[in-house]
């Protein structure tokens, strides 16, 4: 009799490595996200850099042709020559596009430091600490990193209310917010819109992502947080983000929900996060 409470039983081991493999897998997801992520700050960093790089050759060759001009004053050429040197170089144009070139320039430098701080707060990833954080700012730091994703997707509508700040794990509330993002995403057919809607109610901070795009089968809708679960075409779809995301908020002690909108046309996920974590709650314990 006893021996039985001594072992683990076999459906306990079988749990334990149940356990283990989905550790596993989520770790994976995790990893393909950042990869993804990777492959889209490399696609927005390109273009600023490649019209910035050709910018500058542009300048070089302004700046030659300027130091026509000051090099025939140096030379002491008449006023005649002067003047055909400007006409030839086409001074005034020149004038007007160096301020343009210096404007775009200015403007892609801005933009690639906008990516890298993003990627800064997002790459928080081992943080597994509990902190006061204003979900806003991670919100648009999440915003810029899939940027790439969304833009040829949706129009992107923030309609953020007041929010204190909230008691949270950013890096993994960030998360739980691109998955979202990119699923919304993903739901558009052609061209839609993704709304990211916040506010607090009670001692709850609410999130919610809404899309107008295909919405969920009624039938899958009890099923989109099982991991595994996907309707995407092998390849394209893993099936762990939602149960990623899920074990996220559970884990800060929250809710996450995901409803048709009533016109039948798209989704609204909605995540309730609590402002403050109760005192030893497991989220508050370590692993
Ligand atoms: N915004 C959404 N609109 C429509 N379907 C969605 C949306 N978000 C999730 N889903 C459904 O839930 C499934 C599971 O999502 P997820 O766990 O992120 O896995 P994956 O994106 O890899 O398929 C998706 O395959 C899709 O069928
Ligand atoms: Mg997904």
């Amino acid at each position: 009799m006893s021996d039985i409470n001594d072992k683990p039983s076999e459906q306990e081991q079988l749990n334990v490595k149940l356990e283990q493999a989905n550790r596993q897998l989520l770790q994976s997801e995790k990893l393909a996200a950042i990869g993804q992520l990777a492959a889209g700050v490399a696609h927005e960093i390109n273009n600023p850099v490649g019209y910035v790089y050709s910018n500058l050759q542009s300048l070089g060759t302004y700046l030659d042709d300027l130091f026509r001009l000051t090099d025939a004053v140096d030379a002491g050429a008449s006023l005649e020559d002067l003047r055909a040197i400007k006409q030839n170089i086409d001074y005034s144009f020149l004038k007007a596009d160096l301020k343009d070139l210096l404007a775009e320039s200015r403007e892609g430098i801005e933009r690639v430091k906008t990516i890298i701080s993003a990627m800064k707060d997002f790459s928080h990833i081992d943080d597994e600490e509990f902190k006061l954080a204003d979900l806003h700012r991670g919100i648009e730091t999440t915003l810029n990193v899939v940027n790439n994703e969304l833009k040829y997707k949706a129009n992107v509508i923030k309609d953020f209310g007041n929010l204190p700040e909230v008691e949270c794990i950013s890096s993994q509330i960030n998360q739980v917010i691109m998955n979202l993002l990119v699923n919304a995403a993903h739901a558009i057919d052609d061209f839609g819109e993704i709304t990211v809607r916040t506010q607090c109610s009670g001692d709850q901070a609410i999130v919610e992502i809404v899309d107008n795009g295909k919405g969920i089968a009624e039938e899958n809708l009890n099923r989109i947080f099982e991991p595994f679960f996907t309707t995407k075409p092998v390849g394209k779809g893993t099936g762990l983000g939602l149960s990623l995301s899920f074990n996220i908020i559970q884990k800060h002690n929250g809710s996450i929900a995901a409803e048709n909108a009533p016109t039948g046309k798209g989704t609204c996920f909605r995540i309730s996060l609590p402002l403050k974590q109760p005192e030893a709650s497991p989220g508050n314990q370590q692993g």
